[in-house]
Formats: structure tokens, C-alpha cells, sequence
């Protein structure tokens, strides 16, 4: 099904209607594939951040494994993470070690290529501003200035439609100047590392990976409904000069008439 241009979506949001979960899981991997060849030959290097949650795990696997495995220079890429749970990377939550099973042990990258949220910090929010002086230092820039344009951000979309831990509600959804925050989300009673909006807008792709009907009518209400960030904080994610991409499946995106 050819691209659409969401009607509420901000910018230059395109939507893809995919067969299954499997097939966006696929798109979200071959994505991944084009955007790291064009940002190694363009800039030297693709710096992607990974999302959490259950979806993305299948397209770390595709990714991991051929044909896709070997057209990605792994040499020239870093990783980092989008958001991550206040637990320690070997808890069954961890965002990182999901990533780590799906993809980072089964290619070829050094440690200093993987950049690990430190959700099991006593001080979450030293840990936030320690995770953004990484970020500046990996793209070489002040700390203290604009965000840096991520090649590609995952992200996927909660059923109260949240995006990586920008929850409804939360102090981070007003957060104009850090890259990184510690956000508290009481509905959870706790804490949750979460790139900010600034950052996440300055991205030069984004691609949200959506699947299944309990995500329907979060993904309606974000991409059809009025605008409000406060309630469906993925509309928050309009990069100024990028690009955001829907990956989604049938399941989540209901036809027209059945909106
Ligand atoms: C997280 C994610 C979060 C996730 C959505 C969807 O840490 O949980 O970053 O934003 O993308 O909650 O999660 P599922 O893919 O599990 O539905």
C-alpha cells in the first residue's frame, strides 16, 4: 500500500499500512539498512537510537541476521537508546537488554559503539545529564546548544500513546532545553530516562513502529485527532527540518471507514 500523508499528522509524516507485525518489523530493518548507507557515506558515520517496549524486538533480529546483517557497515555505527526503564540492564525490562539479545551480542561492535542508558543510577537525573554529554561528545558538539540530528530514531507508540517515556501528563512533555531527562511517571510510580522533545525533533529521521489493534485508536487519535500534546505526547515528535515515518500494520491503522 502506497505511503499517505496523516491528515492530523504533524509535518511531513508518511504512513505506511503493512500486511502484519512481521512486515513492519521488516520495513523497520530494511530502513535501517538505506539510512545507515547514506549517512556513512554522507557523514562517516550512522547514529541511530533504538526504542523500547516489545515491538521493535523482531526488526533487531532481522537486522542481526543475512541479507540484512552484512549490508550494514557496523564499523561506522553507534547505537544509542531512546528511553530506558530505572533497572538495571540484566532486569527483563531493560530496553537495552532486549537490545542487546535482539541485536548488539549478534554483530560485530566494539563497546565504545554502544552507548547504554544507566537506568540502574541511584540519581536518574545526573544519570540523564551524564547521557546527554555522551550524545555531545559522540556528535562533537557543545552540550549547551542546540540538539544534535540523530540519523534515525526508533520510537514506538504506547496505548495511551506515549512515546519512548514521554508519558501524558509528565514533566518532560514541557522540557525545551535538555536532550535528556529523568521523567517521573506516577501512573508507574517511577522514574524513566526518556530523550526529550528538543531531541527527538531534531532528528533527521524518525520512524515509529506501530502493530496491533490495541494501538488503534491511540494511532487514530495521534495522527486524525486535534492537536494535543498533553494528552497524545507522540504528536510532540515534529523534527523541524526531518522526516517522521508511520511504519504500522493493519491491525493499528484501520481503514478510512472504519475510523
Ligand atoms: C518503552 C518504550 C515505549 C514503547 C511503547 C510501545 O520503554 O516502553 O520506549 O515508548 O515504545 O510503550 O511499547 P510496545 O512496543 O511494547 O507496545
Amino acid at each position: 500500500m502506497a505511503p499517505t500523508r496523516a491528515a492530523g499528522a504533524p509535518g511531513a509524516a508518511l504512513v505506511r499500512v503493512l500486511a502484519d507485525p512481521e512486515a513492519v518489523s521488516a520495513a523497520g530493518a530494511e530502513l535501517a539498512c538505506e539510512l545507515a548507507a547514506g549517512a556513512i557515506a554522507a557523514r562517516g558515520a550512522f547514529r541511530v537510537a533504538l526504542s523500547g517496549g516489545s515491538t521493535p524486538r523482531r526488526m533487531l533480529e532481522l537486522l542481526a541476521c543475512e541479507p540484512r546483517r552484512s549490508r550494514v557497515d557496523w564499523s561506522r555505527v553507534r547505537i544509542f537508546f531512546g528511553d530506558e526503564r530505572a533497572v538495571a540492564p540484566d532486569h527483563a525490562d531493560s530496553n537495552y537488554g532486549m537490545a542487546q539479545r535482539a541485536l548488539l551480542a549478534r554483530v560485530p561492535l566494539a563497546p565504545g559503539q554502544v552507548h547504554r542508558m544507566r537506568g540502574e543510577a541511584p540519581d536518574l537525573a545526573r544519570a540523564a545529564d551524564e547521557y546527554a554529554l555522551e550524545i555531545a561528545r559522540e556528535f562533537g558538539v557543545a552540550a549547551e546548544g542546540p540538539p544534535p540530528a540523530f540519523d534515525l530514531i526508533y520510537l514506538g507508540l504506547g496505548g495511551d500513546a506515549h512515546t519512548a517515556s514521554l508519558f501524558p501528563g509528565t514533566p518532560a512533555l514541557a522540557e525545551r532545553r535538555r536532550w535528556v531527562v529523568a521523567n517521573p511517571v506516577a501512573e508507574q510510580a517511577t522514574t524513566r530516562l526518556s530523550f526529550s522533545p528538543p531531541l527527538l525533533c531534531a532528528a533527521r529521521e524518525v520512524a515509529f513502529l506501530v502493530a496491533g489493534a490495541s494501538k488503534r485508536a491511540a494511532l487514530r487519535a495521534v495522527l486524525d485527532g486535534p492537536r494535543d500534546p498533553q494528552r497524545y505526547p507522540a504528536q510532540l515528535v515534529q523534527p523541524a527540518c526531518g522526516r517522521v515515518r508511520w511504519l504500522v500494520d493493519a491491525a493499528a491503522r484501520a481503514s478510512a471507514e472504519e475510523r
